[in-house]
């Protein structure tokens, strides 16, 4: 692996760069205080090819490798961490498996609008009784005739106020455990499918999380994605790769701490002078500085292996435990530097400090990765 990146990465992340403080980060704090899910940024992210990033031109998106998908949602996310992980889920957890996985007419049916960010799409795989243990899936698809019916109720679903598509896990087998669940794509507006409750959060609070039921959806079998039986594989493997974009956006939030508690230590001053020039402050710039370069490099690693083809579960795992970590540190660190300033709305690092912690509980909590690198380490 080579540590410097590419010609073309460097471009990439300036332009996304240019585009994230000019056209995101102004109204970040406006989308934080509403809750109001952002369409517009949505809308501009399409325009740019953001929400297909990795997917082959074919189907709509922008073909590119992992590492620039990396830089994108780090970019986004230290402009606004909900935008941020929007992107990523359209990407990571809906086009990813709809292309590795998709039948050509599913490709050309779903993966086609939603790469090209003309629909939006969301991953249904908690429920109100399996989040770590993802196995446990109560949802239901029975088979009627040429299709499925699903019950259901799932919860916490980023995205799930706007999406058109939904990739929906359910048990069409309960007797065979993992092995008898199936995932399948159900579109807004399919009779039996609606929204429940509106999910108020903690932080990333205008990413749309809902919770989605299911009362005798009927969907075809054509909206089957891969085969019966197969969808609980398919949801880890999608799950490595959204791990890598959950690191990145844990990165970006990361950055973001540091370049506001170093702008502000040289402004503020105290007992005569910039309270940069404290040791105290600069001891935690520097661990904030070497910590956000390590996640990124862990980060980078993971989407590298990811590109190599084979199994990048560990790589992943160890990127997402580590920086989501590293974002909850520096925000801590930055509400610290700024003192009561950091307590109160007038500055951004308190929706830092409540934009971090959900890196740490979604898409694997950081005891499920310490699980996932366990097993790595000990299997055989
Ligand atoms: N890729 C492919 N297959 C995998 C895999 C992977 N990464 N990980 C496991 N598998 C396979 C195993 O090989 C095994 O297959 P066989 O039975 O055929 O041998 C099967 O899956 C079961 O494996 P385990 O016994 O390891 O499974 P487990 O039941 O012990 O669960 C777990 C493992 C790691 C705890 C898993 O349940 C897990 O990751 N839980 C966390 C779920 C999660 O991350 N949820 C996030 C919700 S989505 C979200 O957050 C989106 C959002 O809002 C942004």
């Amino acid at each position: 692996m080579n540590l410097e990146l590419t010609a073309e990465h460097r471009a990439i992340r300036e332009m996304v760069r240019d585009f994230a403080e000019k056209e995101i980060a102004p109204g970040a704090a406006r989308h934080d205080r509403t809750r109001e899910f952002p369409y517009e940024n949505v809308r501009k992210c399409a325009a740019l090819n953001l929400l297909g990033a990795m997917v082959s031109e074919e189907f709509g998106g922008s073909g590119l490798d992992t590492i620039s998908y990396t830089l994108i949602v780090e970019e986004l996310s230290r402009a606004c961490a909900s935008t941020g992980v929007i992107v990523s889920v359209n990407n990571s957890l809906f086009c990813h498996p709809v292309e590795k996985f998709g039948s050509e007419d599913q490709k050309r049916r779903f993966l086609l609008p939603h790469a090209k960010g003309e629909k939006l799409g969301c991953f249904c795989l908690s429920e109100p009784g399996a989040g770590s243990d993802a196995g446990n899936q109560q949802t239901t698809a029975v088979r009627k005739g040429d299709g499925y019916v699903l019950n259901g109720t799932k919860n916490f679903i980023t995205n799930g106020v706007a999406a058109d598509s939904a990739l929906v896990f359910a048990a069409t087998d309960k007797a065979k455990g993992h092995h008898g669940i199936s995932a399948f794509i159900v579109e807004k507006g399919t009779p039996g499918f609606r929204l429940g409750k509106d999910e108020v959060k903690l932080g990333i609070t205008c990413s749309g999380s809902v919770e989605m039921v299911f009362e005798d959806c009927r969907v075809g079998a054509s909206n089957l994605l891969g085969e019966e039986g197969m969808g609980f594989k398919i949801a880890m493997n999608t799950l490595d790769g959204g791990r890598i974009g959950i690191a990145a956006q844990a990165v970006g939030i990361a950055r973001a701490c540091l370049e506001e508690s170093t702008r502000y230590a040289k402004q503020r001053k105290a007992f005569g002078k910039a309270i940069a020039e404290f040791q105290a402050i600069q001891f935690m710039l520097a661990d904030m500085a070497t910590e956000v370069d390590a996640a990124r490099l862990l980060t980078h690693r993971a989407a590298w292996t990811k590109d190599q083809g084979g199994r990048f579960s560990l790589e992943a795992a160890q990127a997402k435990l580590f920086a989501s970590e590293v974002a909850m540190r520096s925000a801590v660190k930055a509400v610290q530097i700024f003192g009561g300033y950091g307590y109160m709305n007038d500055y951004p690092v308190e929706r830092y400090f409540r934009d971090a912690k959900i890196t740490e509980i979604y898409e694997g909590t950081s005891e499920i990765q310490r699980l996932v690198i366990a097993a790595s380490l000990l299997k055989d």
